[in-house]
């Protein structure tokens, strides 16, 4: 990270924190959808269950390495930037969403969704910001990161496009798993 940071320390720790705000918020969405996916008692909401902790787990870890790189930078992992402040502006219709006690589970993932389009885009940004600044390894820590999130991204349009053609149209099709 030092050849980006050599460029702008505070640009490279404002939007490391911006990640980190995303990221947060991230966890405690997953977090309540899988508590409502343990109520569910639809075998393929079950089946699904595995899959997402794997992700809720990804995203933890995100987390837990943004605030590493934010502290090995001389930054405060709790400083509220102009940029956390934007995440937090722009996330509050999402959590609005998910965390509501009357939200279905369809509904948790379109909201999921959107924030999940944000997330791939927002890591993309940043390998193609290392990119400009010439630092490969901030570039292959955030291309690392870019790859889990597109696996997030399939899954949760895959699941989106389940719920919406099941009540659109009627028709009963599957729920993505592994399994
Ligand atoms: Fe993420
Ligand atoms: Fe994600």
């Amino acid at each position: 990270m030092d050849k980006l940071a050599n460029y702008n320390r505070q640009g490279a720790i404002d939007v490391l924190s911006e990640r980190l705000e995303f990221e947060r918020t991230g966890v405690e969405l997953y977090d309540r959808i899988l508590e409502a996916m343990d109520l569910s008692n639809d075998p393929e909401i079950e089946a699904m269950r595995e899959e997402m902790e794997d992700y809720r787990d990804e995203e933890k870890e995100h987390e837990e390495w943004l605030e590493d790189q934010i502290r090995a930078l001389g930054g405060d992992p709790d400083a509220r930037t102009r940029r956390v402040q934007l995440v937090e502006a722009e996330t509050v219709g999402i959590e609005r969403v998910i965390l509501a006690s009357h939200a279905t589970i369809p509904e948790m993932f379109h909201a999921l969704l959107a924030a999940e389009l944000v997330d791939n885009a927002s890591w993309s940004l940043l390998g193609n910001l290392a990119v400009e600044a010439g630092d490969d390894e901030a570039e292959r820590e955030f291309m690392t990161r870019l790859e889990e999130e597109a696996r997030h991204l399939l899954f949760v349009t895959k699941a989106v496009e389940t719920f919406t053609t099941r009540e659109v149209l009627g028709e009963p099709v599957s729920l993505p798993s592994t399994a």
